[in-house]
């Protein structure tokens, strides 16, 4: 499975792209690269505070739920690679989970490397736990920068029997490719998303709607009947 913004969209989570979304507000270049964050760190820095108080307000919805019922049901052949950075998967219930693009509850500390559960502000400059330095930055892959784990993702891709992309635009590399990947190796492909994407003409199978619907249709088609949903 590949989740995007689209899958915590109905628990209160702005997805990027969508009108109101938070690019819409922001612009990307300050608050989303290493150049901004070194022009102004205090505006990052409070950026991803306010973001960070907010997914801790926020509860996970029916299509977590969905996903988290689903491993429970096939256990270790279900991973989710999110590009969310906020941990509604894991709070559904879902234990194998990768954060490609990295996590607003996690602090990197840019002296010694170390990465910590983070889960009240970086603003106030607080030291790393490990070395002491007031160096954390908030631990989320920005553009320009390479997403954690593409060495465990891509072995993934290449042995999935289905490839399922939930609630994302498709518009972010290298995830915009990996339908093209697993496909690439003979997985069916599937697109559960409000509407279809851009990549729709790449999948096997487009199903449209709210997340916490379609989401749900499908992992109860799938346990019912397998691989041919
Ligand atoms: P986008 O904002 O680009 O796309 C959101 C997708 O969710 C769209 O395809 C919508 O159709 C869909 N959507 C919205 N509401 C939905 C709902 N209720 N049910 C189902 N689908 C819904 O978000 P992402 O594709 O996740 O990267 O964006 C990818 C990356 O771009 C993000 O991880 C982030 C951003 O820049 C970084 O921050 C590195």
């Amino acid at each position: 499975m590949l989740t995007g913004a689209g899958v915590s969209a109905e628990s209160g989570v702005a997805t990027f792209r969508d009108s109101g979304g938070l690019w819409e507000g922001h612009d990307v270049h300050q608050v989303a690269t290493p150049e901004g964050f070194a022009a102004n760190p205090d505006l990052v820095l409070r950026f991803y505070d306010e973001r960070r108080s907010q997914v801790q307000l926020v509860e996970p919805n029916a299509a977590h739920k969905a996903l988290a019922r689903l491993e429970q049901a096939l256990d270790d052949k279900v991973t989710i690679v999110t590009q969310n950075v906020d941990d509604l998967h894991e709070r559904a219930g879902s234990t194998r989970v990768i954060h490609m693009h990295g996590e607003l509850l996690s602090a990197l500390c840019l002296r010694c490397g170390q990465r910590h559960r983070w889960e009240n502000e970086l603003a106030s400059y607080p030291p790393c736990p490990s070395c002491s330095q007031p160096d954390l930055r908030p631990d989320i892959v920005w553009f320009g920068e390479v997403p954690y784990h593409m060495d465990r993702i891509e072995p993934l891709l290449q042995q999935a029997d289905v490839f399922v992309s939930i609630g994302t635009s498709g518009e972010v590399y290298p995830a915009a490719g990996f339908v093209a990947a697993a496909g690439a190796y003979w997985a069916k492909t599937v697109e559960l998303n409000l509407q279809a994407s851009r990549s729709r003409s790449l999948f096997d199978r487009v199903k449209e709607g709210p997340a916490t619907h379609v989401v749900l249709e499908w992992v109860d088609e799938f346990l019912a009947d397998g691989v041919r949903s």
